[in-house]
């Protein structure tokens, strides 16, 4: 396999998690939240969104989780928005950098934002120059980029599209998203293939779901054709509350677990890692999907029975 040597987490959990849980999570839990995975070393934590207070309540308090967090130096801090009046309120609550969402089908983007794709593009203009003049950097995510929940299956020529009106507006970075986790790994290649020789300068993330368990395969599938950013979250937490069927994205501790086991560096400890993982199920009082957690790492040994260790050689025993 060609694997790179390092690759670039974001956690999107605070995000993409939080947002569908069915209690609001206090301020302070979330707040928590986000300083402990900034302290196990993640790179960049999408840390919330700035859309409508009564579309997505559970993230209502965008504002005061900005203002609390710890900012540890090296982490980038990150919000999702939709349109430029969340790009202004990300800047005016000093995020780092903004991730846009517009989706690769109409259906969805109609159901995700009340808006055409068309009309998102103006939206996301707008946005772009909100980030321009504060100076903020911007990664655009494309919501259904490998199939709808409502249309089915998205043609890469339409996909093409929606990245070229992206790069028109002046996109330097695209976050492809399998939001309710319908790529397979052949499709993901297939898609990289295409889309990387026409956009050569941009820089691709692929952010993924694991409603299908193809996740950590899509992502390796991503990385044999040189994509090294990828979306995880914190115990598999994740689903889009307008993408019907969406679960949790790909599983932050397993994901690192999974790079580390095959020598790729990620700079995020794994340890800390399973313990925020920990954490994070006390706060939302169920057990999430992640395996690492439960299985222990693969380095993880069992006492020998009593049985088997009288019968092997004395070294060994
Ligand atoms: N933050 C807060 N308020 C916002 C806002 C934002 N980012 N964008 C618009 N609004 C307000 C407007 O100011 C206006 O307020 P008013 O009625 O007091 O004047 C009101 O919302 C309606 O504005 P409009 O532009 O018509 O928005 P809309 O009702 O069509 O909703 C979105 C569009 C994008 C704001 C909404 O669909 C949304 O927040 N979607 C987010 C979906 C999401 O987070 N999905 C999961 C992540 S992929
Ligand atoms: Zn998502």
């Amino acid at each position: 396999m060609k694997l790179p040597a390092r690759v670039t987490i974001c956690e999107v959990g605070t995000r993409d998690g939080f947002q569908i849980e069915p209690d609001f999570i206090p301020t302070e839990q979330k707040v928590e939240v986000v300083d402990l995975l900034a302290d196990a070393g993640l790179p960049r934590i999408e840390v919330t969104s700035f859309v409508h207070p009564k579309v997505v309540p559970q993230l209502r308090d965008a504002e005061a989780v900005m203002a609390r967090i710890a900012r540890r130096p090296g982490t980038r801090y990150a919000a999702l928005v939709p349109n430029d009046k969340g790009a202004v309120r990300a800047v005016d609550a000093g995020v780092d950098a903004i991730h846009t969402v517009v989706s690769a089908s109409e259906s969805h983007n109609l159901a995700n934002v009340n808006m055409t794709i068309a009309e998102s593009m103006e939206k996301l203009r707008a946005v772009m120059q909100v980030a321009e003049r504060a100076k903020v950097s911007v990664g655009c995510g494309v919501s259904t980029s490998f199939g709808c929940p409502f249309e089915g299956d998205v043609p890469l020529g339409q996909l093409e599209s929606v990245v070229r009106r992206l790069t028109d507006i002046g996109a330097h970075a695209i976050g492809l998203a399998d939001t309710t986790g319908m790529a397979n790994p052949r499709q993901v290649a297939r898609v990289f293939e295409h889309l990387m020789p026409k956009f050569p300068a941009i820089e691709w993330t692929l952010h993924t779901h694991d409603t299908r368990a193809m996740a950590i395969p899509n992502i390796l599938a991503a990385m044999e054709y040189g994509v090294t950013n990828f979306d995880a979250s914190i115990g598999g937490l994740g689903g889009c509350p307008f993408a019907p069927g969406a679960s949790g994205n790909v599983c932050s501790e397993d994901l690192v677990h999974c790079l580390s086991a095959m020598g790729i560096e990620t700079e995020i400890d794994l340890d800390r890692l399973i313990a925020v993982s920990r954490r994070v199920q006390a706060i939302v009082g169920r057990t999430l999907p992640g395996q690492i957690v439960k299985a222990g790492k693969s380095t993880r040994r069992y006492p020998l029975p009593d049985t088997v260790a009288s019968r092997l050689p004395a070294a060994r025993a």
